[in-house]
């Protein structure tokens, strides 16, 4: 089955060419279904444009690659459409003020992960993920030599740490689980010590051990 991709922006975008070029099909939506229609077109017969409900129904797995306030809002609909799929977030606790301005919306030592898992159904499988870096360090460390980039993912469930791993994998990285969502802030900004972190497996696991910081 594909995977659901909604939001075709910075991340969304990079992580559907990544996904298609490692050969899985993709379902994508956006706020404005044109947008989501032209990458679509540029990726071929791999990739799909649909409406968010109907890329929700059409895959097993879905990421939501929307800031933290849309994700909630779709949720405020959605939800129940997640029950046993697995869900991917790759979201911050980042927002908007009414200037324009980039601020944390949760309060500090809260991590998004935390908010977005409690907010799914019980059987649903959420892992968090695909946010590991920026997204121009994302778009270049694909399938990289000799050693790919490792991605962290945090997740308490082993059917979302078995997806994850092949997606991961399948978009030219190496994974490396992190911990269960009670760590995933360390893969988020403002404040998570890996992210940003662009490590092969080596540096990855001797961060992870403390040896060096990452
Ligand atoms: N950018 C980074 O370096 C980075 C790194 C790590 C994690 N993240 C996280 O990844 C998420 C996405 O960030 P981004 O930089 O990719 O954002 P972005 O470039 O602004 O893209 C946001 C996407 O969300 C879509 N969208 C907005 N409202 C929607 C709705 N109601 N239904 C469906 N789609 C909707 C937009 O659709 P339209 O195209 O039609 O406007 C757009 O494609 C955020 O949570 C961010 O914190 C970002």
């Amino acid at each position: 089955m594909a995977t659901a991709i909604i939001g075709t922006g910075n991340i969304g975008g990079t992580l559907a060419r990544h996904l298609v070029r490692g050969g899985e099909p993709v379902v994508l939506a956006a706020k404005d279904e044109a947008n989501a229609a032209a990458l679509a077109d540029e990726l071929g017969e791999l990739a799909r444009a649909v409406s968010v409900e109907e890329a929700i129904a059409d895959a097993d797995t879905v990421v939501f690659a929307v800031w933290l306030d849309t994700i909630k809002e779709l949720l405020a609909t959605d939800a129940r459409m997640l029950e046993d799929k697995v869900v991917v977030d790759p979201s911050n606790p980042l927002g908007f003020d009414e200037s324009g301005q980039m601020i944390r919306t949760l309060p500090e030592g809260q991590s998004s992960g935390s908010v977005v898992a409690a907010l799914l159904p019980a059987d649903a499988h959420y892992v968090k993920a695909f946010g590991t870096l920026v997204a121009d360090q994302l778009a270049s460390g694909s399938n990289r030599e000799p050693q790919r980039v490792v991605l962290f993912y945090a997740t308490d469930d082993d059917t979302a740490a078995t997806t994850i791993e092949r997606l991961i994998r399948a978009a030219g990285f190496e994974p490396l689980k992190l911990g269960g969502v009670a760590v995933a802030g360390r893969i988020e900004v403002p404040g998570g010590d890996l992210q940003g972190a662009v490590l092969d497996l080596d540096e990855a696991r001797a961060a992870l051990a403390g040896e060096v910081p990452a």
